[in-house]
C-alpha cells in the first residue's frame, strides 16, 4: 500500500499565540479519525490532502492519495474529484479489522456519481469550477467535485458538518455558491499613513500583509488566513487599500514581487489577489504627461503593465479602482465619465480574463451645508445610472450597499435596480467603522441579509442577492488585523464568517450561520453545559445590531458620530461640515426631507413600489423616516410611539440591552478559553461606557432642542 503522508508538505500557519478562530483542531476532530482516499491532482487537491493530513496525525486517522486501483484502501471517506477513475477494484487486504472495506468505498462512490448524474441530468447542470456534493452510502461519506476549487469547499463542507457528515446514510446534497466572486477588500496601507494608519477604518491592530513601508513577511499568517477565508467560501482579496497613496501605487509596477509573494500565499486556498490601483498611473508611475482614459499612449501603458502583472501572476484576478472620489483621481479630470474610465481598464485586462472592480462611491465631499438642493445620497445613482449599458463586460461597478456610507441603518442603494445593463456587486463593510469598531458587539448578519433579500422591484421581483449573483458577486471590506484574535473583538470573527457564507449562499438565516460558527469556533460539545454556552452567546449576539441601532442615531437618520474617526456620539458633529451628512434637526422636528414634492427628490430614484412606499410617511417604514423626511417631534410612528419620545425609549433600551451583555458574558467565564473571555469582557465594558455616553447625549440633545420631557420622566440631563 503507497501511503502518501508525508508526500506533500505545506507551510502550516504558527499557531504560536494566534487564535485559531472557526478553524481549532476540535472542528477537525470528526474526520481526523477517518481512513480517508483523496483522489485527483493539482495544488488544491494537494492542500485537501495537506489538510486532512494535519488532521489525521492529531486524530490518529490515515489518508491515501490517488492509490491504484489494485491498492485500495479501506476508506470510509473518499473525496474524489469526479474526473479522477472511480475506485473500483476490490482492495488488498488491510492489516487489522476494518471497519470498512476498500470495495465499500468504491461502492460508495460509485453510488455517489450515479446519484449525481441523476441530479445532473434533472437539474441540467454540472457542478462546476466550486460546486460539490457530499453523499453517505454504506458508511462511507464521499465528496465528488468537477473541479479542484469544489473539493476544497467540500472538505470545508465537511468540517462543518464534523460528526454529522459521518451518520445516516443520505443521497447526494448539492452545493453550489450563489456568488461567483466573493470577494474581501482590505484597506490596508504598505506604509503607515500619517492619520489613517497601516489599515484605514482597522481595528484590529496591524496588517497582516503589511507594515513599515513593506511586506509584514509572516507567510505563517497569511496562510492561516487563507485557510479561514476558504473555510467560509471567500475566493477573492484586493491586498491594499482603495485610497492608494505613492508607495502602495507601486505595487503595481516595481514592487509586483510583492504582491505575487501574497498571491502565492492564497493561492493554494483557491484565492485570487486583486489589487486596488490609482487612476493616475500613467502619469505617476508611467512619466506620461495624461491619464486620459482615451489617450492611445496611455491605453497602450496599461495594456503593457498589465501584461506584465500577468506575466508575474498569472492568475491575478484584476483592478479595483475609486476614482473621482474623496480625492482620488479620476476621469472626470479629462472631462470623461466613469464608463470611459472603467473600459480603459477593462480593456488591459480582458486578453487574461481580469475583472475591474470600478466603485460607484462617488460624491461631492466638499459640499456647502448650506445648499439644502445637493443630496449626497442621490449622488451614485446621478453618477452612475446614466452610463448603464456602456461598460464592458469585465467592468463590475461596486456599490455600496446604501446610498450613503455603511451606516447603521439605511436603505438599499437604488443603484441596485437602476443599471440592468451591468454587472453590478455590492458592497458590505465588514469592518465595523460605524458600527462599534470592534470593541461593541454587533453581529452583522442579520442587516446584511435584510439587504440581500431585499427586493427593490416588488415582493415578487429579483432580491438584492440575485442581482449580485447576476453581476460581479459581493465585496466587503474586511476587518482583520494581526491582532491576536484577527477581529481585536473576538465576536467580530463571525461577521467575517458571516459575510463569506452568505456570499455562498444568502439565504442562508443568520441565526444558522452564527450556530455553524459558534459550533466550529467554541466546540460546545466539549464544554461541561454545551446549551448554556450556545444559547448565551444567541442571546448576546442574535440582536446587537439592533441593540446598537437603538443607542446611537435614530430611525435611519444617520451619522451623529465624532467627525474623522467615526466613534462614540457627537449630535452636530458633521452637521455644519462640507461632507454632506446632515440629520437638520431643529426645535421642531428632525430628519432629511429626500421626497420628490417637497425635498431632494431621492425617493423618485427607486422602482415604483418603493419610490411611492418611501416618499409617504404614512407607508414609510418607521427604521427609516428621518432617512426620507423631515417630521416634527410629536410624529406618530407605526409602532404608535412619537418621534421623540421613541428616541427616549430606544436610547434607554439600548443600554439596558447592554447591560443584560454584560451579565451574559460573565456566566460564560467557565466555558470559553479564560483569554477571550478576558478580551471580551474589556470590550463590553467599553461597549457599556459607549452606549451610555450615546443614550445620554442623544438624549439630552433632543430634550434640550424639542423641550419635550420623556413620558417616564427618565433623567435626561
Ligand atoms: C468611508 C470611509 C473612508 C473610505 C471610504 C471609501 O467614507 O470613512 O475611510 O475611504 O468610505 O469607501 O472609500
Amino acid at each position: 500500500m503507497r501511503r502518501h503522508r508525508d508526500q506533500v508538505r505545506m507551510s502550516t500557519p504558527d499557531p504560536t499565540d494566534v487564535h485559531p478562530a472557526w478553524l481549532p483542531d476540535e472542528a477537525w476532530r470528526a474526520i481526523g479519525v477517518r481512513r480517508i482516499l483523496v483522489r485527483g491532482e493539482g495544488t488544491l487537491v494537494d492542500t485537501v490532502q495537506a489538510e486532512v493530513e494535519r488532521a489525521t496525525h492529531r486524530y490518529g486517522g490515515a489518508v491515501w492519495r490517488n492509490p491504484t486501483d489494485a491498492d485500495l484502501p479501506p476508506a470510509d471517506l473518499v473525496l474524489a474529484l469526479t474526473g479522477a477513475p472511480p475506485p473500483d477494484s476490490p482492495p488488498a487486504p488491510e492489516p487489522g479489522p476494518p471497519q470498512t472495506s476498500g470495495t465499500l468505498a468504491g461502492t460508495a462512490v460509485a453510488a455517489a456519481k450515479a446519484q449525481l448524474d441523476i441530479a445532473t441530468a434533472q437539474v441540467g447542470e454540472s457542478l462546476g469550477a466550486e460546486g460539490f456534493v457530499v453523499a453517505r452510502h454504506a458508511g462511507v461519506t464521499v465528496v465528488l467535485a468537477d473541479a479542484p476549487a469544489g473539493l476544497l469547499y467540500g472538505l470545508f463542507e465537511l468540517v462543518r458538518l464534523g460528526a454529522a457528515g459521518f451518520g445516516p446514510t443520505h443521497p447526494v446534497r448539492v452545493h453550489r455558491p450563489a456568488m461567483a466572486r466573493r470577494m474581501l477588500d482590505h484597506w490596508d496601507n504598505v506604509d503607515v499613513h500619517p492619520v489613517m494608519g497601516q489599515v484605514e477604518r482597522g481595528y484590529a491592530g496591524g496588517s497582516i500583509f503589511w507594515r513599515d513601508g513593506r511586506p509584514r513577511g509572516d507567510r505563517a499568517r497569511v496562510t492561516a488566513y487563507a485557510r479561514l477565508l476558504a473555510a467560509c467560501g471567500i475566493n477573492a482579496v484586493s491586498v491594499n487599500n482603495v485610497n492608494v497613496h505613492a508607495t502602495e501605487a507601486r505595487l503595481l509596477t516595481e514592487r509586483l514581487d510583492d504582491v505575487a509573494e501574497l498571491a502565492d500565499l492564497l493561492r493554494p486556498y483557491a484565492i485570487r489577489v486583486h489589487l486596488a490601483v490609482t487612476f493616475a498611473a500613467p502619469v505617476v508611475l508611467g512619466g506620461l504627461p495624461t491619464a486620459d482614459p482615451l489617450d492611445p499612449a496611455v491605453r497602450d501603458w496599461w495594456a503593457e503593465t498589465t501584461a506584465r502583472v500577468y506575466a508575474r501572476i498569472p492568475d491575478f484576478g484584476g483592478y479595483l479602482v475609486k476614482a473621482d472620489s474623496e480625492g482620488q483621481p479620476g476621469p472626470f479630470s479629462y472631462g470623461r465619465d466613469h464608463a470611459d474610465g472603467a473600459n480603459l481598464l477593462a480593456e488591459a485586462l480582458a486578453p487574461y480574463g481580469g475583472v475591474v472592480h470600478w466603485r460607484a462611491f462617488v460624491y461631492n465631499h466638499r459640499q456647502d451645508w448650506r445648499d439644502r438642493s445637493t443630496d449626497r445620497a442621490r449622488a451614485a445613482y446621478d453618477h452612475f445610472a446614466p452610463l448603464d449599458g456602456r461598460f464592458r463586460d469585465n467592468v463590475i461597478v461596486q456599490v455600496k450597499h446604501g446610498p450613503m456610507d455603511f451606516q447603521t441603518r439605511e436603505p438599499v442603494s437604488p443603484v441596485i435596480a437602476a443599471m440592468p445593463g451591468t454587472r453590478l456587486a455590492v458592497e458590505f463593510q465588514v469592518t465595523q467603522e460605524y458600527t462599534g469598531q470592534q470593541r461593541h458587539v454587533c453581529y452583522l448578519a442579520p442587516w446584511w441579509s435584510e439587504i440581500l433579500r431585499f427586493a427593490p422591484w416588488g415582493d415578487d421581483g429579483r432580491t438584492v442577492a440575485d442581482v449580485a449573483a447576476d453581476g460581479g458577486g459581493l465585496v466587503a471590506v474586511s476587518n482583520v488585523g494581526d491582532d491576536r484574535f484577527w477581529t481585536g473583538h473576538p465576536l467580530a470573527q463571525a461577521n467575517l464568517y458571516a459575510f463569506g457564507r452568505l456570499c455562498w449562499n444568502p439565504r442562508l438565516g443568520p441565526q444558522a450561520v452564527l450556530d455553524e460558527w459558534i459550533d466550529l469556533t467554541f466546540a460546545p460539545d466539549t464544554r461541561v453545559d454545551p446549551d448554556l454556552l450556545r444559547r448565551t452567546l444567541h442571546e448576546i449576539m442574535d440582536d446587537s445590531w439592533r441593540t446598537y441601532e437603538r443607542y446611537t442615531a435614530p430611525l435611519g437618520v444617520g451619522f451623529m458620530v465624532r467627525p474623522g474617526h467615526h466613534y462614540g456620539p457627537d449630535v452636530d458633529g458633521y452637521e455644519y461640515t462640507p461632507w454632506g451628512t446632515y440629520h437638520f434637526a431643529d426645535r421642531d422636528g428632525v430628519g432629511v426631507d429626500r421626497t420628490r414634492a417637497t425635498g431632494t427628490g431621492f425617493t423618485g430614484q427607486y422602482p415604483p413600489p418603493f419610490a411611492e412606499r418611501y416618499e409617504s410617511v404614512e407607508t414609510c417604514p418607521d427604521e427609516l423616516l428621518l432617512f426620507f423626511h423631515h417630521v416634527p417631534y410629536g410624529h406618530l410612528l407605526h409602532s404608535g410611539s412619537t418621534v421623540i419620545q421613541h428616541i427616549y425609549d430606544t436610547h434607554f433600551e439600548g443600554v439596558r440591552e447592554v447591560e443584560a451583555m454584560c451579565r451574559r458574558w460573565e456566566w460564560l467565564a467557565r466555558l470559553v478559553d479564560p483569554a477571550v473571555h478576558a478580551r471580551v469582557t474589556e470590550r463590553l465594558a467599553e461597549q457599556l461606557r459607549c452606549a451610555r455616553e450615546w443614550r445620554d447625549q442623544v438624549n439630552a440633545y433632543f430634550h434640550r432642542k424639542s423641550g419635550i420631557p420623556d413620558a417616564h420622566g427618565r433623567m435626561l440631563h
